[in-house]
């Protein structure tokens, strides 16, 4: 079969360890997708010492990656909701697949994002938008597809948990943390999302629609993040037997749904309270199956990657069976998806 063609837009943190990745396992990864994918063209507006693009074609313009009449799978990477949203869009129009990591795009725009796609005949594929390298998009979508989804709760910002960990450990001070997190390519380009609940807002809206098969509704989420917490208030928490957590809470009743975000007290037996650093992990109740949890890295360049590159070998296995992708973007009919009171 023809080789798949990507076109990566984007070349910061996620988008060369997406390079990265790809080169590095590209024997694993065609195995995987039943063929050839192909890096045909790099978008960004500038290198990267991080990454060898060798003889990869690279433009300046990321618009010529979504105009390309080779490109079948456009990777946005660049983040934000206002270029990356007309990039997506303009993809899409132009029918090309998209993989985005871009938690902001989806939470806020993706219901229009979806129906553009349905449109075009095209899919979105957003694992890596959520806890990094944790495949809990897949999870809800696919693994968990046979239960009402009760509720579900995770540690879903890296950069908070990093924080709250260190300063846990070794009593270090918020603000050089959040500058050590920004250093390592964990943290936002604005940073106020991570550790005021913005950042956790977004992927607990993308669960909670997943879990629930309703529409992304953002705005309705309560977001608290965890800048009032003092290196005090941490001591005194581990003083009476618990850990300060930031969590994501969804909950189904029949009354409707709950969205939150904010700091929590957890037993420190508990495994949630046992998450350190980066780590992101979440819990998901089904009906079914139980309580089940998921752990991993939950930023980074490499775990965020791994999730980008599953979306990839996703699509380029159907494209090469020459299928369509039937996997509605939120995992419910788009024509059933309830608007759930929150
Ligand atoms: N800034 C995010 C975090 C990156 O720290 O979790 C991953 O979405």
């Amino acid at each position: 079969s023809k080789p798949v063609k990507v076109g990566i837009c984007g070349l910061g943190t996620v988008g060369s360890g997406t390079f990265n990745v790809l080169t590095r396992n590209a024997q694993a990864i065609n195995a995987r997708a039943q063929g050839e994918l192909e890096i045909t063209v790099v978008g960004a507006r500038r290198d990267n010492p991080a990454c060898d693009l060798g003889d990869t074609r690279v433009t300046r313009d990321i618009f010529e990656v979504a105009r390309d009449p080779e490109v079948d799978v456009l990777v946005e990477l660049i983040g934000g909701t206002t270029v990356a949203r007309d990039l997506v869009t303009e993809a899409l129009t132009n029918g090309k697949h998209v993989v985005t990591a871009n938690k902001a795009l989806i939470a806020e725009f993706g219901n229009e994002l979806f129906a553009l796609a349905e449109q075009n005949n095209v899919v979105i594929r957003y694992e890596a938008a959520v806890a990094g390298g944790i495949p809990i998009i897949k999870a809800l979508r696919e693994g968990l597809a046979g239960n009402r989804i009760e509720w579900l709760a995770g540690i879903i910002n890296g950069t908070g948990n990093f924080i709250l960990s260190e300063m846990r450990e070794k009593g270090r001070d918020f603000a050089d943390v959040l500058a050590e997190a920004q250093a390592l390519g964990y943290a936002e380009a604005d940073p106020t999302f991570d550790v005021e609940g913005i950042d956790a807002a977004h992927k607990l809206v993308i669960l909670a629609s997943l879990a629930f098969g309703m529409p992304l509704q953002f705005s309705s989420v309560y977001a608290e993040g965890i800048t009032r917490l003092t290196t005090q208030d941490v001591e005194y928490a581990e003083e009476l037997g618990y850990r300060i957590k930031h969590l994501g809470v969804a909950k189904q009743s029949d009354e409707g749904v709950e969205l939150r975000v904010h700091p929590t007290l957890i037993p420190e037996s508990r495994l949630l309270a046992n998450v350190n650093g980066v780590k992101n992990a979440v819990l998901v109740e089904g009906d079914a199956v139980g309580p089940t949890l998921y752990y991993g890295a939950g930023a980074g360049a490499e775990p965020t990657a791994s999730a980008v590159v599953a979306d990839i070998v996703d699509l380029a296995r159907e494209l090469g069976a020459g299928q369509q992708c039937r996997v509605p973007a939120l995992g419910f009919a788009t024509d059933a998806l309830q608007d759930l009171p929150i």
